[in-house]
């Protein structure tokens, strides 16, 4: 164990760290549509390392099912109460990677899409609440820490709090992260009554109550022992209404107990190194293998196979966050004026979709959009590009920037929440930086700097050095471990 964990435990009169449930509504590989899920399933074997032991327990989705039947345990099951429902709780357990996953098994709940959107989702999480409440006495692990993510689990610590005093064990802390505020868990009392049997005095802007709704992540918030999200940047920005949504109130007043811990991704999946999804292996020296998974690309996506071109590739959720608004407005201004190609890997609203779809037909050998989700593309699409965009309306951390350096497509990225933690803009004086920025969410300022990287494309040596640069970051999710451990014995 580190000295200073141990400085740190004998401080609270203990010696052993402390063990942790992470609670999830998604977790990789098992599910996932975003960071969220790379996060929780890479964080607890960065913790195992460091001699914390965190289990998962996250919902037995669909996909999971499909995938993993016949590799789990049956541990136990029970029946709950959701409002006046009787509903099935199945517990399950899978060891993947050394890591203990809890499932939470129930078919009309999670027998198809993670996140089935409005009502439906509400009571889906509603649901998971109460299962992880009811299950965790009985468990065949004794957490001291639970740690819950986003909307989907916030309520854990409100209803815990005030529903099962006496049930669960004393002491237990309760630790809560955004990733991303823009989703809140929005809905009128009634529901939250009817589905979690609140009662009416917690419905006052002191708890829940925010603009006239019922809303979970406020109620995390409060009930919460300690708050962070996953970059110092935006725990910064999340304090001010613009970035806020509404929670700057309650993140201020509690802005002691609020952080930012920069999230890291799981080295051994993407390693450009020794991926087996790219057609050539490469490195920081030798970069042969990424002229080839270039060309692979090119075919593959029907891009006219020229290597001296520069290739600006987007992997992405299709959402105003991800600064689609800036792209639709200035990209027939970059395809008619530039020598570039450009390749979208990404699915979400309609509009950005159908947008990118027409724009496939205008520029056909120079632009693709796959319009879908595709983990093993992905990391072609990384290690195939040369530039990677992302100019984020805000950004709680970022994955992608940090995977697109390890691949070394060099990241140009809008300076906000973990995309300005992670990314350093490229000094024409000094040479210094791995990416390139703008500051403003402004479409014209955007193409400014695409044209900047373009221009630089041109020049080897320059090039070369931000290849180096960024493929030399240590994005390993070693750090942000130690970070987290840190936290969970201060909340000792
Ligand atoms: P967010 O969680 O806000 O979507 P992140 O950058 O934190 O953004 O994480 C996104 C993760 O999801 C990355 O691992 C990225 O490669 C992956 N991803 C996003 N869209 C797609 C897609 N269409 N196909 C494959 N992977 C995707
Ligand atoms: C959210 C954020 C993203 C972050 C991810 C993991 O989806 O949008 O910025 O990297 O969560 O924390």
């Amino acid at each position: 164990m580190k000295r200073e964990f141990r400085d740190m435990l004998k401080e609270r009169g203990r010696e052993e760290l402390p063990q942790v449930l992470l609670v999830s509504a998604e977790c990789a590989p098992l599910s996932k549509t975003g960071g969220l899920a790379d996060v929780v399933g890479t964080l607890p074997k960065a913790l195992k390392k460091l001699g914390v032991e965190a289990r998962v327990i996250t919902p037995y989705h669909r996909v999971i099912k499909d995938k993993y039947f016949g590799q789990t345990e049956h541990m136990f099951y029970f029946y709950t109460e959701l409002g006046w429902r009787r509903e099935y709780v199945g517990i399950e357990k899978l060891i993947l990677d050394g890591v203990t996953i809890y499932l939470v098994d129930n078919e009309r709940f999670f027998n198809d899409r993670i996140y089935r959107g409005d009502r439906a989702e509400l009571e889906q999480y509603a649901f998971f609440t109460r299962a992880v409440l009811d299950a965790i006495p009985n468990l065949d692990f004794v957490p001291e820490v639970i740690h819950c993510n986003d909307w989907h689990t916030a309520m854990v610590p409100m209803i815990a709090r005030t529903q099962y005093r006496g049930c669960m064990q004393e002491g237990l802390r309760y630790l809560l992260t955004i990733h991303n505020i823009a989703y809140q868990g929005k809905c009128g009392f009634a529901q939250v009554q009817d589905l979690l049997s609140v009662e009416d005095k917690y419905y006052t802007p002191e708890f829940m109550e925010l603009h006239g709704c019922a809303n979970f992540l406020k109620a995390g918030c409060v009930f919460a022992d300690r708050i962070n999200t996953v970059s110092p940047s935006y725990a910064r920005e999340i304090m001010t209404p613009y970035y806020a949504e509404g929670l700057d109130g309650i993140l201020n007043a509690r802005a002691a107990q609020l952080s930012g811990i920069i999230n890291g991704i799981d080295k051994a999946v993407f390693n450009p190194h020794s991926d087996k999804s790219i057609p050539a292996h490469y490195d920081r020296g030798h970069l042969r293998g990424k002229a080839v998974c270039k060309a692979a690309l090119q075919e593959r996506m029907g891009l006219a196979q020229r290597p001296e071109v520069p290739l600006v590739a987007m992997v992405t959720r299709m959402t105003e966050q991800k600064g689609f608004d800036l792209v639709t407005a200035v990209l027939d201004e970059m395809m008619s004026h530039e020598d570039m190609q450009f390749m979208l890997l990404g699915t979400g609203d309609a509009r950005f979709e159908n947008f990118m779809r027409e724009a496939e037909g205008r520029y056909k050998g120079r632009l693709c959009a796959y319009i879908g989700y595709s983990e093993e593309l992905s990391h072609l699409v990384y290690a195939g590009s040369d530039f990677f965009l992302m100019p984020s309306r805000f950004e709680p951390c970022g994955l992608s920037q940090m995977i697109a350096m390890r691949y070394g497509s060099i990241p140009i990225v809008r300076e906000t929440g973990g995309l300005r933690d992670t990314v350093i803009p490229y000094n024409q004086f000094t040479g210094e930086g791995n990416g390139f920025s703008f500051a403003n969410f402004d479409a014209w300022e955007m193409l400014a700097v695409v044209r900047t990287a373009l221009r630089c494309y041109g020049n080897k040596e320059i090039m070369q050095g931000l290849i180096n640069r960024a493929m030399q970051a240590d994005f390993g999710f070693a750090l942000s471990a130690q970070e987290y451990a840190r936290l969970y014995i201060w909340m000792l």
